[in-house]
């Protein structure tokens, strides 16, 4: 569904990432895990389209897209929840959602993955307060509306940077259930999460990042054990 090969970005002339390579098969939850400064948003914005690719190629559903703009990237199944939420605070909870209803119907047409009734059924809180202007709601519930709206973009990919700084545990457990209803429909999740325990408890696998590049592709017991693993540990903590 997903495959990088040899991708090199980074912010202007800045080289950041270098020779990524990496692979998502249809409704895989993968995770990437690094220490602070690693690449990981980075990456994650480089697979958006927000920051542009140097070199390699960015394949999505047999699509090359590594030269495709970042409003193009959502019509290949792609959404994602970034590290800053880009909601509009002065409007309303439906109105925030309402653009990328209409995009996300207009590339897939009838066959919706997410319809209206799907999110609320997802998030009640949607459902009560969709009137309610976004500057309004809590921090944890804003980024219940930027999940939404990623989902309405009708993706077969979800990638998301740190879903849960920030928040309150409570509303933490909130968002990792939806995640794991999301994972049962069979949708694909990149992860990025500073909280390993998070991490594991959704992906069956991680990549691991370290100055820029993938230092260790973690599998099956490796990754459930990570913090366990001297040598892994070490990797994500950057030492
Ligand atoms: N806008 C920018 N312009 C130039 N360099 C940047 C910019 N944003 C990040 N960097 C640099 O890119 C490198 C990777 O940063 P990135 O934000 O991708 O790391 P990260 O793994 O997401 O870290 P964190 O865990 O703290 O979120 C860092 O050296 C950082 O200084
Ligand atoms: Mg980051």
């Amino acid at each position: 569904m997903l495959t990088v090969e040899g991708l090199t970005a980074g912010y202007g002339p800045l080289v950041i990432l270098r020779d990524i390579s990496l692979k998502m098969l249809k409704g895989e939850a993968v995770a990437i895990v690094g220490a602070n400064g690693a690449g990981k948003t980075t990456l994650v914005r480089a697979l958006c389209g927000l920051n542009r690719a140097h070199g390699g190629r960015i394949v999505k559903n047999g699509i090359d897209i590594t030269g495709f703009p970042a409003h193009a990237r959502p019509r290949h199944g792609m959404a994602a929840l970034l590290e800053n939420r880009r909601l509009f605070g002065e409007f309303t909870v439906r109105d925030n959602l309402r653009l990328a209803e209409e995009a996300g119907r207009k590339h897939r047409g009838r066959d919706l993955r997410f319809t209206w009734d799907d999110i609320c059924d997802l998030f009640p809180m949607i459902g009560e307060r969709e009137r309610t202007r976004v500057e309004l709601l809590s921090g944890g519930q804003q980024q219940m509306v930027a999940i939404a709206r990623g989902l309405l973009l009708q993706p077969d990919l979800l990638i998301l940077d740190e879903p849960s700084t920030g928040l309150a545990p409570k509303v933490v457990k909130e968002i990792l259930q939806v995640l794991h209803n999301l994972r049962a429909r069979g949708m694909g999740i990149l992860l990025v999460e500073q909280n390993v325990g998070i991490s594991i408890e959704i992906t069956d696998r991680a990549y691991v990042m370290s100055l820029g590049r993938i230092v260790h592709d973690v599998q099956g017991n490796e990754w459930r054990s990570f913090m366990q693993d001297e040598r892994l540990a070490k990797a994500f903590l950057g030492q």
